[in-house]
């Protein structure tokens, strides 16, 4: 059955209020739609976790630092309902735009550390975006548990970290990335790949892959990660915006897989961004 669509925050707020006081926990899968195998297995394990499910959809304006790419994702609201309609949800939060940014909106939570370069060094605004739309988000929907996959990693600790700091009554639950049999990790803005981009695109896997393996083997990591790089853009990727070893918890760079490890990846394939990680 097809979930409700509701797109105003006192309608929200009084579905989660009958709930709460029915003693009820309650999920959110905070999402842009165009909704892929990875966003529905978050929406199976909040639907395992806690008695309410519900899923966000937002497209956020304010976590896009280049204006074309905000005009290019993909909006597929109608289909992301139909395939949600397989799940167990209680209702899809589509707010609009001003339910989230009223008029004089004026309030933006940074989050410095973990923020820091990678994702945060090329896209410059792009996890203060996040970071509010999410507190708003939480705050909205008051939920107990809300569910982000692990494809993007380093959002997954910027999201953490701010819960943690602000003392918002939530707990942040990581899920698994979801890959297609040849290990590109899904992603929406894999729809926007032609068909020869498409098959290039598992090369950023492959290479994450292979770095892991000689790593673990005891080889360089300089050495490794320029190995690496170098397959990527043979396979045919435009440009590596970088290739690194990091601190699973804090993202500190690292220059040996001491530690609990993360190797990160973001390549450019023509215009699409693509980004990827894995454990080491
Ligand atoms: O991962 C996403 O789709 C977005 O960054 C999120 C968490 C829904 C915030 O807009």
């Amino acid at each position: 059955m097809t979930a409700p669509i509701i797109r105003k925050l006192p309608a929200l707020r009084a579905e989660v209020s009958r709930w709460r006081r029915a003693g009820e926990s309650v999920a959110v899968v905070p999402t842009m739609g165009a909704l892929h195998a990875g966003h529905l297995s978050l929406v199976e394990a909040a639907g395992r976790e806690c008695d309410r499910v519900i899923v966000t959809i937002f497209v956020n304006p304010r976590q896009f630092n280049n204006p074309d790419d905000l005009a290019s994702y993909p909006r597929t609201e109608d289909e992301d309902a139909r395939k949600l309609a397989d799940y167990r949800v209680d209702l899809i939060y589509a707010p609009d735009a001003d339910q989230v940014y009223r008029p004089g909106f004026s309030t933006n939570v940074s989050v410095s550390g973990v923020s820091e370069g990678l994702c945060g060094a090329h896209r410059p605004g792009h996890f203060d975006g996040v970071a509010t739309v999410v507190t708003k988000l939480f705050l909205q929907t008051q939920a107990d548990k809300a569910f982000f996959g692990e494809k993007d990693y380093q959002q997954l600790q910027v999201v953490k970290r701010l819960v943690s700091d602000l003392d918002i009554p939530i707990q942040v639950v990581g899920c698994p990335t979801v890959r297609d049999g040849d290990g590109l990790a899904l992603s929406s803005r894999n729809l926007l790949l032609s068909a020869g981009q498409r098959a290039i695109a598992p090369a950023i896997h492959a290479a994450l892959t292979e770095a892991r393996d000689a790593i673990r083997a005891g080889a360089d990591v300089t050495a490794a990660l320029e190995d690496a790089r170098r397959r990527i853009l043979d396979a045919g990727f435009d440009s590596v915006e970088y290739l690194e070893l990091r601190d699973a918890a804090d993202l500190k760079p690292l220059a040996a897989a001491d530690r609990p490890a993360r190797l990160l990846v973001a390549a450019m394939l023509g215009s699409v961004r693509l980004i990827d990680n894995i454990a080491v």
